[in-house]
C-alpha cells in the first residue's frame, strides 16, 4: 500500500534494536483518515472471504480492527491481556512469549463471544515474530471457528512471524512489508 509506505518512510522513527516507531500516525496518536485508507484496502484484499467477526488483541489492533470492521459491517472482539490467576473455564487463553518484550503473558477470550460458526477476520498492527499472531489463531482454532484471513498493517519481514504464520496455511496479507531498515542512516526497504 503506497500511501502506509510513504508514511511510514516519512514518520517511521527506526530504533535501534530493530523497533519501527509509528507513534505518530499508528499506534499512540492515531490518523483516522490513514485508518480509513487502511480499513478499506483490508475490505478489498479480504472482500471474497465471508466473514462474520474481527478478532484483534489489545491495545494498538483495537483502534485498527474496529475501523475495517465498519467496512464489512461486522463485530470486533479483542483478546485481553490477562493474569494467569484470572483464567477459568469460561474463557479461551493462549500463552504468549514475547521476544520483543521479554516477558509472557496469557491473552484471553470470553467463550461467549467466539463459536464454531464463527469464520474470522484476525486484524493486528505489527507482526514481527509473530508470538501474539499465533496466539490468537490457537484461540480461534480452541473455540473450533475458522480463520479466513489475517491482515496486518506493518510486517517486518525480516523477522521469523511472516514465514510462521504463512507455514500455518492461512491467508496472511500485510499492507506493508519491512524487508530491511538501517537506525544509522534511517533508510528502509520494502517488499514488493
Ligand atoms: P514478538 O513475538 O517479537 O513479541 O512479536 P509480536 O509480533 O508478537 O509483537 C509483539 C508486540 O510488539 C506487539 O504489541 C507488536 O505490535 C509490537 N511490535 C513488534 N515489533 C514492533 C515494532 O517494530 N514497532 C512497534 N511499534 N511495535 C512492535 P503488543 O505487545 O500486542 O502491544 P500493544 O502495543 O498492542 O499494546
Ligand atoms: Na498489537
Ligand atoms: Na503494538
Amino acid at each position: 500500500m503506497k500511501l502506509l509506505q510513504d508514511r511510514i518512510r516519512r514518520d517511521g522513527v527506526i530504533k535501534s534494536g530493530n523497533v519501527l516507531k509509528v507513534d505518530s500516525f499508528l499506534n499512540h496518536q492515531m490518523d483516522i483518515e490513514l485508518l480509513n485508507e487502511i480499513g478499506k484496502e483490508f475490505k478489498r484484499i479480504f472482500e471474497e472471504c465471508s466473514i462474520n467477526k474481527i478478532l484483534t488483541i489489545e491495545a494498538s489492533g483495537i483502534g485498527i480492527a474496529c475501523i475495517t470492521a465498519q467496512y464489512f459491517k461486522v463485530p470486533v472482539v479483542f483478546a485481553k491481556k490477562a493474569q494467569s490467576i484470572n483464567i477459568d473455564g469460561a474463557v479461551y487463553s493462549a500463552k504468549i512469549e514475547s521476544f520483543t518484550h521479554k516477558k509472557t503473558y496469557d491473552v484471553i477470550v470470553s467463550k461467549k463471544f467466539i463459536s464454531s460458526e464463527d469464520r474470522i477476520l484476525i486484524i493486528d498492527d505489527f507482526l514481527a515474530n509473530g508470538c501474539a499472531l499465533a496466539g490468537l489463531i490457537e484461540i480461534v482454532r480452541s473455540a473450533g471457528a475458522s480463520i479466513e484471513g489475517i491482515g496486518i498493517v506493518i510486517e517486518k519481514g525480516f523477522q521469523s512471524g511472516g514465514e510462521l504464520i504463512r507455514n500455518m496455511g492461512v491467508k496472511l496479507e500485510s499492507l506493508a512489508i519491512v524487508e530491511s531498515m538501517n537506525a544509522e542512516d534511517g533508510s528502509i526497504e520494502f517488499r514488493e
